[in-house]
């Protein structure tokens, strides 16, 4: 099921989320609701913040060519960042065609659970590296435009307040 996804500004994308426990199948439903909301947006990434759920999990699928790779990943920490940065023109789910360079460790190493609750670790590059970030970012409040100088940060909430005035006035 799609769920509908929360834009900024909003007190729920700003508040750090609480660790999950057992993986329950409320969890799988979130997870795969989650994907599916991803997909259809689409994006590269989505945390459950997003979808108005304060829970630390995320989903994302970075393939550029060839098959999908849906990821869920449940508790996700970085573990290690490389020293070399990288910049990426990011973009947000929740603020709707706002791009903006932001700089970050250009490889991470990520823990978190699976799923099926078996431990994972893996490394990530490139634009996997900057999204696995950007997402975990989520689950502690924190967005991208949060790296930026307080007046383009001041602008782009100003555009979504706009915006999120203009779909309350047409009913959607
Ligand atoms: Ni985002």
């Amino acid at each position: 099921m799609i769920r509908p996804i929360i834009l900024h500004p909003d007190p729920r994308l700003k508040k750090p989320c609480e660790a999950v426990g057992d993986i329950t199948p409320e969890l799988r439903v979130l997870a795969a609701d989650m994907l599916e909301t991803m997909y259809e947006a689409p994006g590269i990434g989505l945390a459950a913040p997003q979808v108005g759920v304060l829970k630390r999990v995320l989903v994302m699928d970075c393939a550029k060519d060839g098959p999908p790779e849906p990821m869920v990943l449940i508790n996700p920490r970085v573990t290690w960042a490389s020293e070399d940065l990288s910049v990426y023109d990011e973009g947000c789910l929740s603020i709707p065609d706002q791009y903006a360079e932001v700089k970050r460790p250009a490889r991470v190493r990520v823990e978190w659970t699976d799923l099926d609750g078996a431990a994972q670790e893996r490394d990530f590059e490139g634009l996997w590296a900057t999204c696995v970030q950007h997402e975990i970012d989520h689950l502690d409040g924190k967005l991208f435009i949060d790296y930026l100088g307080p007046l383009k940060r001041q602008m782009i909430t100003r555009k979504m307040e706009k915006l999120k005035r203009e779909r309350a006035r047409s009913g959607g």
